[in-house]
């Protein structure tokens, strides 16, 4: 990460995310000025958690072997169209894309109890409120199981305290505003450059981003840390500085 503030001389091209054979998830109109669009692709499987600030959680699924995209919501609430400043009874979560041949909801939910704090009222860290708190979507049929399974599982581990996780079957989810997607990876503009500062819209679509984005937060597993460290080395070396996948 040492190489973060390196200033690059040239960029010239874009990585496009892949869009074909998907189809549009969902449209957030945020006072007329912002849309974001989500395109999905049918093959995959959505899984939607709240364990404290988005920002984070994103971060914490994005490096996962199988997950292809995560993007940050508002899930949980019945306010429409929620926003950052005004998010009504929504709590921040994420939602996680995967690829179900590669990875299951059963390993999502224990990277979901690994993330977070699930004893904590009222927040999570130093975040207080109710927007932070611990929540599990679900599709009230199979995954309700697992995830009640998977809570008892939780708590008898932890035992001295209760896990006040809640376990909901998902309503209406809504994207939260772009400067709130792969916010860590925002706060490197050296990883934006290096992937050809994408538009937004693209941003919020990329694979490549999704993992960036953990990366830039330290929650990849160490090695691959260390082996996207030198990849991103190997590209800078070489002059030829646009970062196409990892
Ligand atoms: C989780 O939160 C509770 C309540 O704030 C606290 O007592 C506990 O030490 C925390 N556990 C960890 C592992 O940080
Ligand atoms: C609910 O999720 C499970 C596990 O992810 C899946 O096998 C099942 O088909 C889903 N059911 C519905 C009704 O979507």
């Amino acid at each position: 990460m040492r190489h973060l503030k390196t200033p690059l001389a040239f960029l010239g091209f874009a990585l496009l995310a892949l869009l074909t054979a998907e189809r549009v998830l969902c449209i957030r109109s945020l006072d007329g000025s912002q849309i974001v669009m989500v395109e999905r692709n049918e093959a995959w499987k959505t899984a939607v958690f709240a364990l404290g600030s988005f920002w984070r959680a994103e971060a914490s699924f994005g490096c996962l072997p199988g997950v292809i995209r995560t993007l940050a919501v508002y899930a949980g609430g019945t306010k429409t169209n929620p926003d950052y400043r005004s998010l009504g009874d929504h709590a921040e979560a994420v939602q996680v894309d995967y690829d179900p041949k590669l990875i299951n909801y059963r390993q999502l939910l224990d990277v979901f109890w690994a993330s977070h704090n699930s004893t904590q009222v009222f927040g999570q860290g130093p975040d207080v409120g109710n927007q932070y708190r611990s929540i599990i979507f679900n599709n009230g049929t199979e995954e309700a199981r697992m995830a009640a399974t998977s809570k008892e599982k939780e708590q008898a581990k932890i035992k001295s305290s209760l896990v006040i996780t809640q376990i909901e079957q998902l309503g209406a989810v809504y994207p939260a505003e772009y400067e709130h997607q792969k916010f860590e990876l925002r706060r490197h503009p050296f990883l934006l450059q290096l992937m050809g500062n994408l538009p937004d819209e693209e941003l919020v679509q990329s694979r490549l981003a999704t993992k960036l984005n953990s990366y830039a937060a330290g929650l990849c597993p160490p090695a691959t840390q260390k082996l996207m460290d030198s990849k991103i080395n190997d590209i800078l070396k070489k002059g030829w500085p646009i970062l196409q996948e990892l």
